[in-house]
């Protein structure tokens, strides 16, 4: 039987020897069955034979165990030290990473990052605005509107007011998103992305246009990585009063990069904010026309089109 056990060379085999032998009508059990009858001696010698059995078993069925795994670790064996096959790998597309770095200066600025719904309604993005409905801003050649009286977001200054509104003042943010306007050239896209500052604090805080201008030039210039020529302009925005835009000297020429002023008291009034208690600035630009200037480019539809193989060598 020893001789038996040794031999057999599967699991499967051995668990059938093993119920010949120990199962209900085994052979061992039968004989152990008998043992009453038996001799003192004869029943030593039975008690020994079936340990030495039992044994037998244990053993080969560790032995066949170990085979088996063995056997497998051999067969799905994996090679970590192999190279990877190259992966087709993606990068940051160059507004993300224009975003990125505008919003890292930011927020060490003090700045903290919001979002906003992309269809608004007339009261986020025009009305809280102090922008009347006889603004041409409104006008359908502008914007995009939706049947219900909702509007594609024409300026993330929506998000200033859902800022406001609740969260209240002081307040120190900025609105970053998509935007929407009928427009459409190399320089300009129906969907761009803006990014919209605001700082409102109490008026013994003394937020002043010079706070505002030190900031704009603080992120440009951190954002360029280099020191820039600006020029300011008196403008004219319904939510800012002073209002200014803001122009960079590139190369030889002056370009218009942003609107910016001191929160309008309206604007602060339709958000419960007292305007004789607190005061502000507000700026917006588009990051799209940043992120040309900085990567070079002159048509911002490149951005869209999606071509990996523009993204890919264009060394982004
Ligand atoms: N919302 C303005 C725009 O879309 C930019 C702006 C923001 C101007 C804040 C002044 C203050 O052009």
């Amino acid at each position: 039987m020893q001789e038996q056990i040794k031999n057999v060379n599967s699991l499967e085999e051995l668990q059938s020897l093993y119920t010949s032998v120990f199962g209900k009508n085994g052979s061992m059990t039968l004989r152990l069955k008998e043992m009453s009858k038996m001799e003192p001696s004869a029943r030593a010698e039975l008690n020994k034979e079936n340990a030495a059995l039992r044994e037998a078993f244990k053993i080969r069925q560790t032995e066949l165990e170990t085979a088996a795994l063995n056997q497998k670790l051999k067969t799905e064996f994996v090679d970590v030290t192999l190279d990877i096959a190259p992966k087709n790998c993606g990068t940051i597309h160059p507004l993300t990473q224009t975003l990125l770095q505008i919003g890292t200066i930011l927020e060490s600025l003090g700045f903290e990052m919001w979002t906003g719904p992309e269809v608004e309604d007339d009261w986020h993005n025009f009305t809280a605005l102090n922008t009347p409905s006889y603004h041409p801003a409104r006008d359908m050649q502008d914007s995009f509107f939706l049947d219900n009286g909702n509007v594609l977001r024409t300026q993330t200054s929506a998000i200033q007011i859902r800022a406001m509104e609740t969260h209240g003042v002081p307040i120190k943010m900025f609105g970053v998103g998509r935007t929407y306007r009928k427009e459409m050239d190399a320089t300009h896209s129906p969907m761009f992305g803006q990014i919209e500052g605001l700082y409102v604090d109490k008026i013994d805080a003394h937020i002043t246009m010079s706070d505002l201008v030190a900031t704009i030039r603080t992120m440009l210039e951190r954002f360029f990585e280099k020191k820039l020529e600006m020029r300011i302009r008196p403008s004219y925005f319904p939510f800012t009063e002073p209002s200014i835009e803001i122009d960079i000297k590139w190369g030889d020429k002056w370009l218009e990069i942003m609107g910016a002023g001191m929160v309008h008291p309206n604007v602060l009034r339709n958000c419960g904010v007292n305007p004789d208690e607190y005061q502000g600035f507000a700026f917006g630009f588009g990051w799209d026309r940043l992120a040309m200037l900085k990567f070079g480019l002159n048509d911002i539809r490149q951005f869209y089109d999606g071509d990996v193989r523009w993204l890919k060598n264009s060394g982004f």
